[in-house]
């Protein structure tokens, strides 16, 4: 794809993942609309973006919300005049076991890691199919490997991994390439209160990015679906 000719929607797009891709992809001359929660993380982003010569757009929303998601594939549409590469990144986790796991936190996370992923995702397609496009899936390897005391998110990311290879095989034919990326840990504020001392073994948000730019700038015939992308060498438990 080329992507100085490409419109991109990135969720999750303030912090970690979601903002190291938006950046990479504005670098590369996209246009990016950016959606996540927080204003001021959206507004410092398209700064950078507009910086380094590239266009962006901020949608500050909650995923959760059918028009937000609705609302932010329209926008793109309307400033960028298309849609090619939607990167569903916006994504919650808990600890808790399921005995003290509340109703709220169970809806938070599955709206958030699954129903968001496929409102946005059907929002998306009629304009991704208008001249071939590309979704990227950011799930994790929580969704293969079951984690103790995490039973909601990685029932998520199970299911978001399902819903992905399902659309990957239904979209093949008409111009749309599916891929989910499993990373294992990446040093962003995804864990909330209690980082980890040393990062310095975690993958980057960067490298998930470069990732996402290299399977955009691969051959169009070559189409990989699914990747799983961990520390070379993990703490050791
Ligand atoms: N970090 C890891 O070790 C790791 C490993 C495997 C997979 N992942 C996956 O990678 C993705 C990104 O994680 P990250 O590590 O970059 O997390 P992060 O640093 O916490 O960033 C998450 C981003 O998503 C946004 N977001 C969260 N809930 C949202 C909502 N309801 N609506 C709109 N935006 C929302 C947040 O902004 P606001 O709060 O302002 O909305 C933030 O910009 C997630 O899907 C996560 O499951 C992360």
């Amino acid at each position: 794809m080329d992507l100085s000719e490409a419109s991109a929607l990135v969720t999750g797009a303030g912090r970690g993942i979601g903002r190291a891709v938006a950046l990479a992809l504005g670098r590369k001359g996209a246009s990016v609309t950016a959606v996540s929660r927080t204003a001021a993380d959206l507004d410092s982003l398209l700064g950078e973006i507009e910086a380094s010569g590239g266009r962006g757009l901020a949608f500050a929303g909650d995923v959760r919300d059918a028009s937000v998601t609705d609302g932010a594939v329209a926008a793109a549409v309307d400033r960028f005049g298309g849609l090619q590469v939607l990167v569903n990144n916006a994504g919650v986790g808990a600890f808790a076991n399921v005995e003290d796991t509340r109703d709220e936190d169970w809806d938070r996370i599955i709206a958030t890691n699954l129903t968001a992923v496929f409102r946005l995702t059907r929002a998306a397609l009629p304009h991704l199919m208008r001249r071939g496009g590309h979704v990227f899936m950011i799930s994790s390897l929580a969704g293969v490997n079951p984690i103790a005391g995490m039973a909601a998110y990685c029932a998520s990311k199970a299911g978001l991994d399902h819903f992905s290879a399902s659309l990957m095989l239904e979209v093949r034919h008409r111009g749309v390439k599916v891929t989910t990326i499993a990373p294992g840990s990446v040093d962003t504020s995804f864990r909330g209160a209690a980082p980890a001392a040393d990062t310095s073994w975690m993958l980057t948000p960067e490298d998930i990015a470069g990732t996402v730019i290299d399977l955009l700038e691969a051959r169009d015939a070559a189409h990989l679906s699914r990747l799983e992308m961990r520390p070379a060498r993990p703490q050791k438990r």
